[in-house]
């Protein structure tokens, strides 16, 4: 996830851009760019670190004044967050600069085909590739109006996987264009000027009139002409026109009231950047990062998956899923623990650490501990090139973009389907005789992105529950399975963001002991199994609704679509799609998370930094 500018009109280009990259920091501070063209000639600065660092560099080598202009600010992927690897990148003849959010999966196979042309390469970026496109296909179209935006049309469809780009070519004074797939961009239309952004917030300081571009569509911002969309055939497209409503201070929260609530907003994105380009067209999965051969993948007798917090709920998930489908035992490890009672691990050991920082101290001394033992470790990572994966044997980048929040949303679903590739990775290169499922899993994980953002879409109902549990002193929380984990996961964002006692309970635990908490009108909120998956699980769990209604309880139930079976004995019911069991944990956390969240904002607390929190926690 990265943050992309561009401006044309008659005010300084330099400081409009980097305005808007101050305000898109959020999406991404490894790495800041500029790019302006003045005199027929474009130039550009960048640096690794935040806009502050590109600021200073720019104070002492100044740009030429220009009305037009691009920047980035970014969160690495492909190549480490250096000065070399940030954007704007610009072709060899230095006639196009281009910018861009996204993962071009092909690009290896078009460096290559670059390559051979005798074009060295100046970064490690899959989109440096686009600016050598663009510059070699740019001379062989007719020249006049739209030229740039045809090459931009010709080179998109020559990409795969997901990408926002915005290009400016140096015989081109007054147009800048962008393309979109599977990526964000709107454009903002000013006075007399116009804007290019991954968000509003790019340009709120200037013009509240934006418009909506779709998937597939190229877009030309012109002095003159204004702006053009089409798609990448080069058919006219009308854009959607809209106003935004909220305020330029807002704008690094994109208008949301909380980062976490805008985090828990682009959960669906961020499943389906997860996925990108790691499931593939024959049901496999491609995860050509875990850079462990196949022949130790094949070895591999035992698997610990240590994590913190948020992090390990994402591992007890991930060790229903590990063992069903690849039959290898694993031991879920708070990370805090571990290396303190002497664990059995040796080489045939897998260790799979869980961080979203990628800083977290418990974490990486357990994974130092784990390496001393000879065991290989994969690290589930969101923060790319962060300390944890640095030391690990490969990671697996969730690509979540940055979570500001201190409680994590996104960084949990993320976690929580990364461990579902790495399980049917295993299973797939293990060969067992799960091989179809991984087919049949795979076809439901495509359709998790949706699902999230079908629950998202059904929400009031559950605010409104939230404000009214705002007064309570003790919330619990019941899953069997993984709706464990889950449940688990709901009772610890209520105490970290709501300051309320919450516990999160195996269903079928509760009845040894922990049941004589339950009074009249105790909230109970239960995680229920769907029905479509074991019988007997789901059955339980009813049951368990039944216990703890017969004692007072004012019950709470997650439940499938079309379970009726939870009716009579559920105060309130909260919908979530149909999904098998074990990927279920992706839509029924998502509702647990709006309730903490709406708990918290009622009670007057600061939902995005709690009390005695760290975003990253480096100490042991
Ligand atoms: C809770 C939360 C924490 C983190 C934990 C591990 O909402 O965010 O429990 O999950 O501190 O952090 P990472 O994943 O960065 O290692």
């Amino acid at each position: 996830m990265c943050g992309i500018v561009g401006y044309v009109g008659p005010q300084n280009a330099l400081d409009v851009v980097l305005e808007g990259l101050r305000r898109l920091e959020y999406r991404g501070y490894d790495s800041a760019g500029v790019a302006v063209l003045a005199e027929g000639q474009l130039s550009s600065a960048k640096k690794a670190g935040k806009v502050a660092n590109l600021e200073k560099e720019l104070a002492e080598q100044a740009l030429p004044p220009a009305t037009i202009g691009i920047g980035h600010t970014r969160w690495a992927t492909h190549g480490g967050p250096t000065d070399r690897n940030a954007h704007p990148h610009l072709s060899a003849d230095g006639t196009v600069a281009v910018i861009h959010n996204g993962i071009i999966e092909n690009f290896a196979v078009l460096r290559a085909e670059i390559e051979a042309t005798g074009v060295e390469f100046a970064s490690e970026t899959d989109t440096e590739v686009v600016a050598h496109l663009l510059a070699a296909v740019y001379p062989t179209l007719p020249e006049g109006e739209g030229r740039l935006a045809e090459a931009m049309r010709q080179v998109s469809r020559r990409l795969e996987g997901a990408f926002t780009l915005v290009a400016s070519h140096a015989a081109e004074p007054d147009t800048l264009v962008a393309s979109r797939r599977n990526s964000p961009l709107v454009a903002g239309v000013g006075d007399g000027e116009y804007f290019l952004g991954s968000d509003v917030a790019a340009f709120i300081g200037h013009t509240r009139n934006a418009l909506e571009l779709g998937q597939d569509q190229v877009v030309e911002i012109d002095r003159t002409r204004g702006v053009t969309v089409t798609d990448f055939a080069g058919n006219r497209v009308e854009p959607t026109a809209y106003t935004v409503d909220w305020e330029a201070e807002a704008a690094g929260k994109a208008g949301y009231d909380w980062f976490m609530l805008k985090e828990i907003d682009e959960q669906p994105q961020a499943v389906a950047d997860t996925l990108l380009g790691r499931l593939g067209n024959r049901g496999e999965i491609v995860l050509d990062e875990v850079r462990i051969s196949d022949e130790d993948l094949r070895g591999v007798t035992k698997i610990f998956v240590i994590a913190c917090g948020t992090a390990y709920h994402a591992g007890l998930i991930a060790k229903y899923a590990i063992e069903h489908w690849t039959r290898i035992p694993v031991e879920v490890e708070l990370a805090s623990e571990f290396r303190y009672r002497d664990p059995v691990l040796d080489r045939s050991t897998l260790v799979v650490v869980i961080s979203q920082s990628g800083e977290t101290m418990d974490t990486l001394m357990a994974l130092r501990h784990a390496k001393e033992q000879q065991a290989r470790v994969l690290a589930i990572c969101n923060a790319n090139g962060s300390t944890i994966p640095r030391e690990s044997d490969a990671v697996l980048y969730t690509r979540a973009g940055p979570e500001v929040a201190v409680a994590s949303t996104k960084g949990f679903l993320t976690q929580v389907v990364a461990c579902y590739l790495v399980g049917l990775f295993l299973a797939q290169v293990r060969g067992l005789k799960y091989e179809d499922e991984v087919a049949a899993v795979v076809r439901d994980l495509r359709r998790l992105p949706d699902q999230v953002r079908e629950v998202l879409a059904g929400m009031d109902e559950v605010r409104e529950l939230g404000r009214s549990l705002a007064t309570e002193s003790t919330i619990l929380f019941l899953g069997r399975h993984v709706g464990y984990p889950v449940a688990l996961e709901g009772a610890l964002k209520l105490k970290e963001l709501a300051y309320i006692h919450a516990e999160g309970f195996a269903a079928g635990e509760l009845k040894h002991g922990s049941i004589a908490l339950i009074g009249e009108g105790t909230p109970v909120i239960v995680v229920a199994p769907s029905p479509h998956g074991r019988e007997s699980l789901h059955g339980k769990v009813v049951s368990n609704i039944q216990e703890v209604r017969a004692r007072g309880a004012r019950t709470i139930v997650i439940a499938e679509e079309g379970d009726d079976d939870v009716l009579p004995y559920a105060d309130h019911v909260v919908r979530v799609p149909r999904t098998p069991t074990l990927l279920a944990p992706v839509v029924t956390t998502v509702p647990l998370q709006i309730l903490a969240c709406e708990i918290a904002d009622t009670r007057g607390l600061d939902v995005d930094m709690p009390r005695n929190l760290a975003k990253s926690v480096t100490v042991e």
